[in-house]
């Protein structure tokens, strides 16, 4: 198929190497089909308000190491539940046709949707009503099923392990327990990768419980070794054996609406008030998506934002472009979104970092 317009759109979290999939779609659709690319502002936003511009080979230079999206992105934005302001009050309301009538005017050939799980969701949906979609995997959290890799995942690591690194020599100094809180929403892939690389003794994640006094046992067994100090990387979304996630809070107008993270300080608390040994919490928070790509992330983008225009001009529309092993695949959407891909226990990087004495706290 020939391709003469191209849409793009980013959307969910913002997360590095957003910039870096714009960049080649507007470089590759230029280069290989002759095509102009159109930005959609604020992810699915611009695409019901009609609020787009043109992008340019010369716009895209230059950015595949920046971080963020010079679209702009939203998590709220939803044309299947957009607001709109109706006497005085803002009521929600079904504006996907309305989404669907504004490319169409735009006389574009394929829209790329970039972004996680629940920004595929909605592009899925838009599929099935028409829209000529092709999906690429973005989030830190590394929690897109049907690819082995998101880009940003990479990054977000690095991040965490460079935390570590630094969160180290003031553990030491002052024999504390330092309790570091990580991303990663309902996964553990952040904090298991992110922990091991950064020499975590305790790694805390959502699809293995905790419990605290084997927690406790771990700083105090350190102890009797000599090593006065213990570094524990908790997932946002880690719960004890038997307890709950902890929400900052919870709120209405997002597809998703809880808001995880605080669990750090309440660990951090607890295991001073159990042990007696000094604790603090340190939340990374966004630290850990703002900023420049790794140069993994980068080329992965690149590869992804190039693969989904070759499945545009295929016509594979209603696929998301994904990474198994080193090949590049389509799956369908419906697949990339029927569930979370989540840590497997026995993980070979689970085991390996329990082969090295790291405790999951089970
Ligand atoms: O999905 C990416 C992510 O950074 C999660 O790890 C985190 O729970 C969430 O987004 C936070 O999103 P925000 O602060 O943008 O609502």
């Amino acid at each position: 198929m020939n391709l003469n317009g191209v849409g793009i759109l980013t959307g969910g979290g913002d997360c590095p190497g957003l910039n870096a999939v714009i960049r080649i779609v507007v470089k590759a659709a230029q280069r290989e089909h002759g095509a102009r690319t159109i930005g959609f502002m604020d992810g699915f936003a611009g695409l019901v308000e009609n609020r787009h511009r043109v992008l340019t080979p010369g716009d895209v230079s230059g950015l595949a190491s920046v971080g963020g999206t010079i679209l702009g992105t939203s998590n709220k934005a939803n044309p299947f539940s957009h607001p709109i302001l109706r006497g005085g009050e803002t009521v929600r309301e079904d504006l996907s046709d309305w989404a669907i009538t504004n490319f169409r005017n735009l006389e574009l050939d394929a829209l790329v949707v970039v972004g996680g799980d629940g920004t595929q969701s909605i592009a899925n949906r838009l599929h099935l009503k028409g829209l000529p979609v092709v999906g690429v995997p973005k989030t830190i959290d590394n929690d897109l099923a049907g690819t082995d890799r998101t880009f940003g995942f990479n990054s977000a690591v690095q991040r965490v392990t460079e935390a570590l690194d630094n969160i180290h020599t003031t553990a030491m100094s002052h024999h504390r327990v330092m309790v570091v809180e990580v991303m990663g929403r309902y996964a553990g892939w952040i904090a298991l990768a992110g922990g091991v690389a950064g020499g975590g003794d305790v790694i805390l994640i959502p699809e293995i419980p905790y419990k605290l006094e084997k927690v406790a046992e771990v700083i105090e067994k350190r102890a009797d070794w000599g090593r006065r100090f213990t570094i524990v990387v908790i997932a946002e979304g880690a719960k004890p054996k038997g307890g709950e996630m902890t929400i900052s809070r919870t709120v209405d107008d997002s597809p998703d609406p809880v808001r995880l993270g605080g669990c750090g300080v309440v660990l951090a608390n607890q295991i001073e008030d159990l042990t007696g040994v000094e604790s603090r919490a340190v939340i990374l928070g966004h630290l850990q998506r703002g900023g420049s790509p790794t140069a993994f992330d980068r080329n992965l983008a690149t590869r992804y934002g190039h693969a989904a225009l070759r499945y545009a001009a295929e016509g594979k529309f209603g696929h998301m472009v994904a990474l198994r092993g080193t090949e590049m695949l389509p799956v369908p959407l419906s697949e990339a979104v029927d569930h979370l891909r989540l840590v497997p226990s026995d993980h070979p990087l689970v085991q390996a970092a329990r082969a090295g004495g790291v405790s999951f706290g089970d």
